[in-house]
């Protein structure tokens, strides 16, 4: 039977359920993780989930074609949808399922509005299943370091488009089931922690899954401009220079890692969505 059917068919079984017995869903996916099963095998069941839970938080039903955009994305393929068709939601149901594994999944975007719009948005699906969202922002120019939130439905601000954002560490948003930010404060942070001097400081805790937004803009348009960070010498320089690898050497290293973005996502899954192109998701 094709998937998509399997899911449709799971759809009264789920419905009959009461908001505690969907959200034990969760932990029981987790589970059977545990004991063996594979997240193919619990696809069905878990976009089925998504799509119950999302009927009821958001009252939006994903469509069939935004779970075969789904299954696609969680393939490790590019899906396109065009402008309106609802990428938005569709993502929620691969980042769900991959982020039972526990380790975070990423979904990098284009700007900062729309990391927020988007965590603030679906935040409200995956806290009602008991997954964490973090949301990361640039820093601004009253501010001394990067911003970055926790999804809370209590927290209300004065700014209507921060509600539900509660300020926390960057480290505390990586650790979020699922994490929302751009290309460059994902790129920064893990240029950042590639030249951190302890392992306390690396904010990233790894690269398990990510989705990528408006795909094409973000690995052609985008990547035509490096990342490029560098950091003041001062008295370290003399360690430095006993370092295996002279800092100079090291820089160059960093600098051209963010330069060729493509061969770091070679080695990944990619999975995408975008009717000005997409999204992708990277496995290492
Ligand atoms: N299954 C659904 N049921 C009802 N409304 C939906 C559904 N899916 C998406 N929508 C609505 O469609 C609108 C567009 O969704 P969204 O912003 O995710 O589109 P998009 O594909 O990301 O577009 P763009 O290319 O402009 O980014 C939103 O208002 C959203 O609420
Ligand atoms: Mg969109």
């Amino acid at each position: 039977m094709k998937v998509v059917d399997q899911i449709n068919d799971l759809e009264p079984k789920f419905e009959a359920l009461t908001d505690d017995q969907l959200r034990a869903k969760t932990d029981e996916y987790k589970a059977r993780l545990s004991d063996g099963e594979t997240l193919d095998q619990l696809l069905p069941e878990a976009f089925a989930t998504v799509r119950e839970a999302s009927k009821r938080v958001l009252g939006q039903r994903h469509y069939d074609v935004q779970l075969i955009c789904g299954i696609n994305l969680h393939e490790g393929a590019i899906s396109e949808l065009r402008t309106g068709e609802g990428k938005t939601l569709s993502a929620t149901l691969p980042l769900y399922l991959n982020a039972l594994e526990g380790k975070g999944c990423h979904l990098i975007t284009v700007n900062d509005y729309l990391a927020r719009r988007d965590g603030r948005w679906m935040g409200a699906i995956f806290h009602f299943l008991g997954l964490s969202v973090g949301v990361l922002q640039a820093l601004t120019s009253t501010e001394g370091s990067p911003r970055a939130f926790l999804y809370d439905p209590e927290e209300r601000s004065l700014i209507e488009d921060q509600n539900f954002l509660r300020q926390t560490t960057r480290q505390q948003a990586y650790l979020a089931d699922i994490t929302y930010g751009t290309n460059s404060e994902f790129g920064f942070d893990y240029l950042r922690d590639n030249i951190a001097l302890s392992l306390s400081q690396r904010q990233q805790r790894g690269h398990h899954y990510a989705i990528i937004d408006e795909v094409d803009n973000i690995l052609i348009d985008e990547a035509r401009t490096p990342l490029i960070i560098s950091g003041p010498a001062h008295e370290d320089s003399e360690t430095t220079s006993r370092w295996p690898g002279s800092s100079k050497r090291s820089t160059r290293k960093i600098m051209r890692s963010a330069k060729r973005p493509k061969r770091r996502f070679d080695r990944g899954r990619f999975g995408a969505c975008g009717g000005n192109v997409g999204r992708f998701a990277l496995r290492p």
